[in-house]
């Protein structure tokens, strides 16, 4: 994708993009320079940048497994799913449960560009391009209705994509709109960057970055990243752990004290369930 001739229609390679940029932490090769180099302006002022990535990577993968062990949940809808990488939900699920359902969504149009990538023969998958911010849109999306009985419970997956939501379009009120078409038994995993715990210079200097970018950038203290699970129960996020937020590495980690990095403090993390 380094070759500017390849860019696909409809993709906007004059800007970075939270998707490419993403792909480019995660050492991917879906992107393009514009995303490297803001990237890397990113990395300068906060040098934790690929860790934070991977920790939030991680957690994606955990809460997944999850869900999907501890849960028996079968079905799943990952929101903001980013670019076909390492480790994709369905391949996380499918080495659990090969008949387990996953429809990506994402607003960027090079992850449907890609979309073979995270598409399987048996049609247990499915891609669609659509913007979280309207949920009547992504809920009844044919491709949803063919593979999420919403009688069951799901696995919703919104992890590192709710910062790219900006107050005035009411996040609170969009997760609201999810969590009501889940059936009892469902559960949400949502991690969200922080400054809270990042020198008040690199995250700024982020946030001006995205203003350059396709998306902006709008981090999150821990009490508005808690109330995006109203109406649901955290579950404890380490076995013996009350039921908290917690930082994305943290998560479902064998040992939450090496797995504490500056990095994965970048993040707040949680899995609710639906009661
Ligand atoms: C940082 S990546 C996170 C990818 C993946 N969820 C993870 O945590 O590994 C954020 C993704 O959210 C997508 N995104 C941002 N705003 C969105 C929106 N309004 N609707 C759907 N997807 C969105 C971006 O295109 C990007 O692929």
């Amino acid at each position: 994708m380094a070759n500017p001739e390849l860019v696909p229609p409809g993709v906007d390679a004059t800007r970075p993009s939270p998707a490419r940029m993403y792909d480019y932490m995660l050492g991917g090769t879906h992107n393009f320079q514009v995303d490297r180099d803001a990237t890397e302006e990113f990395r300068a002022q906060l040098p934790d940048l690929e860790d934070a990535a991977w920790a939030n990577r991680g957690f994606h993968g955990r809460a997944a497994r999850w869900m999907a062990i501890e849960e028996g949940i079968g079905q799943f809808i990952d929101i903001g799913a980013g670019l076909p990488t390492q480790s994709n939900t369905h391949e996380v699920l499918h080495a659990i449960n090969p008949d387990a359902k996953v429809v990506y969504v994402d607003n960027d149009p090079m992850v449907l560009v890609l979309a073979r990538e995270l598409l399987t023969e048996d049609g247990t998958t499915a891609v669609i391009q659509a913007d979280l911010r309207d949920p009547d849109a992504v809920l009844n999306h044919e491709e949803v209705r063919r593979l999420i009985d919403f009688r069951q419970p799901v696995g919703f997956l919104m992890t590192a994509v709710l910062q790219f939501v900006g107050d005035d379009f009411g996040p609170w009120g969009i997760v609201d709109r999810y969590v009501a078409a889940m059936a009892p038994g469902s559960c949400l995993a949502l991690s969200h960057i922080t400054g809270d715990k990042v020198p008040p210079r690199s995250i700024a200097t982020g946030v001006q970055i995205y203003t350059r970018a396709t998306e902006r950038a709008y981090p999150r203290s821990r009490a508005e990243i808690e109330r995006f699970f109203a109406g649901l129960e955290l579950v404890p996020p380490v076995a013996g752990a009350s039921p908290a937020l917690c930082h994305v590495g943290i998560w479902g980690s064998e040992d939450p004290a090496a797995a504490d990095t500056d990095g994965s403090r970048v993040f707040w993390c949680g899995v609710g369930r639906r009661r």
